[in-house]
């Protein structure tokens, strides 16, 4: 980061971020926090952030922690409609992070920008409010953002709802999608999702700029058609997490035997499988994957988050018989240090849910995936991991032990997972390229920062 240090101009500026409270958007934001505070430009960043999972500051002692009401009750804390969740932060955040902006704004430091996750939607409004410029940061990918984006219009043209008869039908609006790819979440009232959806994108166009955890070789042709439809500043800057060594914003602990475990395995022999912070599932989708896991013969590491399966306390749905049938083949944890599990010589291979960050660190550790998309932009993610970039494998045709263990070992052992790791392994040396002096993201990462002085 040595290259982006500059003088620290005559007027101390300060940042604003503003999160979303969930491991999927803290990580990002965080990572954001410490790449603009590595360049040397800024007098300070400070963090306002709702109660719930609040980041622990001892872990970032460079920035201030401002936290802020949200409201929730238990329940609407641990729902798993994120729909009903966002709208309820939204309404519940806005007074109480309006009135922290108000003192923020009265001291005497002078604010540079606000940057915000694009699914804070009062945020623009907001800042209008006190003249201060609002830069969003989208958390996922780009194409993701054109799905969201053309939601009505798919709508108006019949592709949603979803029809069954419909599902592998290619959307030609939006290639290489298909309808069953198309950014959809189980809630209790669809109509709600649409309408946070279309605010989103509103907010957003109306934005000083965007930031993009995504870089120009990855996403060129999701970039091009977002510069062409939404002539806003936008900076691919990603990927974030590489600009550091291993983050430290877990909000979980990190188990720490899933390392040592690896170091007794062979290199490129083990499968490593998480479905990130929020996927949840049934039990028997859950056996059926323990089963897969078994019948593939291969090494894995296995994160069973509590949670993850709706009505089970942890471990105790795992099939009968299945730990005497996997000979200690296999290490289950809680969770993972999963930067450093992609890191590592003995991983060959990630059974992914297809959230963003999840995918970007396969990407940027040369490590192929098996895609298990579940909701939102996950399945927009995996089609572009098996149809774009030909980095990982799909189930396009059910999901049982079968057919999972055969995937496995089509990844692990055969010809096809070669080719894939060989793709994947130039993707990875394009994402450092990126960042190198010269490269697209350091090149964007230097007007962004021009940008914001030049509020
Ligand atoms: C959510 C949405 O589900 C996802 O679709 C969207 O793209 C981002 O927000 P999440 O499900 O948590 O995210 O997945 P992901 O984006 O992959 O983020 C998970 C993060 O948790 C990653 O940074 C990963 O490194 C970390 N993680 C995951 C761990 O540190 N340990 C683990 O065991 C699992």
């Amino acid at each position: 980061m040595e290259n982006h240090k500059r003088e620290t101009p005559l007027k101390p500026r300060r940042l604003l971020l503003f999160p979303i409270p969930s491991q999927g958007h803290i990580n990002p934001m965080l990572q954001l926090a410490n790449i603009l505070h590595s360049t040397g430009a800024f007098s300070s960043i400070t963090v306002i952030h709702p109660h719930l999972n609040s980041p622990n500051p001892t872990n970032h002692p460079h920035f201030t922690f401002l936290p802020i009401p949200d409201g929730l009750s238990e329940n609407e804390a641990s729902t798993r409609d994120v729909v009903a969740f966002l709208s309820v932060l939204n309404r519940n955040c806005a007074g109480p992070f309006r009135d922290c902006l108000a003192e923020l704004l009265a001291e005497e430091e002078g604010v540079a920008c606000l940057i915000t996750d694009a699914w804070w939607l009062f945020s623009q409004a907001v800042a209008d409010g006190f003249g201060l410029p609002r830069i969003v940061l989208r958390t996922g990918s780009v194409a993701s953002f054109l799905g969201f984006a053309a939601l009505p219009l798919l709508r108006e043209k019949g592709y949603l709802p979803k029809q069954d008869s419909q599902l592998e039908e290619p959307v030609p609006e939006l290639p290489p999608l298909k309808v069953k790819d198309l950014p959809t979440v189980t809630t209790h009232n669809s109509e709600n999702f649409y309408n946070l959806v279309a605010a989103m994108v509103k907010e957003t166009k109306s934005s000083a700029g965007l930031i993009w955890n995504s870089f120009e070789d990855l996403e060129q042709s999701p970039l091009t058609k977002f510069r062409q439809e939404f002539p806003i500043p936008n900076f691919s800057i990603g990927p974030f997490h590489k600009y550091f060594s291993a983050s430290s914003t877990s909000l979980l602990a990190h188990d720490t035997s899933s390392i040592p475990w690896l170091d007794t395995q062979p290199p490129k022999s083990v499968l490593y499988v998480s479905f990130g912070s929020v996927v949840e599932m049934g039990g028997n989708e859950f056996q059926e994957i323990a089963w897969g896991l078994a019948d593939s013969l291969q090494p894995f590491l296995w994160v069973v988050r509590p949670g993850l399966v709706r009505g089970s306390k942890w471990l105790e749905i795992l099939p009968n018989g299945f730990m005497e049938a996997i000979h200690g083949r296999g290490h289950i944890v809680k969770w993972a240090p999963q930067q450093e599990v992609l890191a590592h010589r003995a991983v060959g291979g990630f059974w992914t849910h297809n959230g963003w960050n999840s995918t970007l660190e396969s990407i940027c550790e040369g490590v192929p995936m098996i895609c298990y998309p579940c909701f939102g932009d996950q399945m927009g993610n995996a089609r572009y991991v098996t149809d774009v970039w030909r980095i990982g494998i799909g189930f396009e045709s059910g999901m049982e032990r079968g057919l999972m263990a055969r995937t496995i070992r089509r990844l692990m052992v055969e010809r096809e997972g070669e080719e894939m790791r060989e793709r994947i392994m130039c993707l990875k040396e394009k994402a450092g390229v990126s960042q190198q002096e010269g490269g697209s993201s350091h090149h964007y990462l230097e007007s962004l920062i021009t940008y914001i002085l030049s509020f």
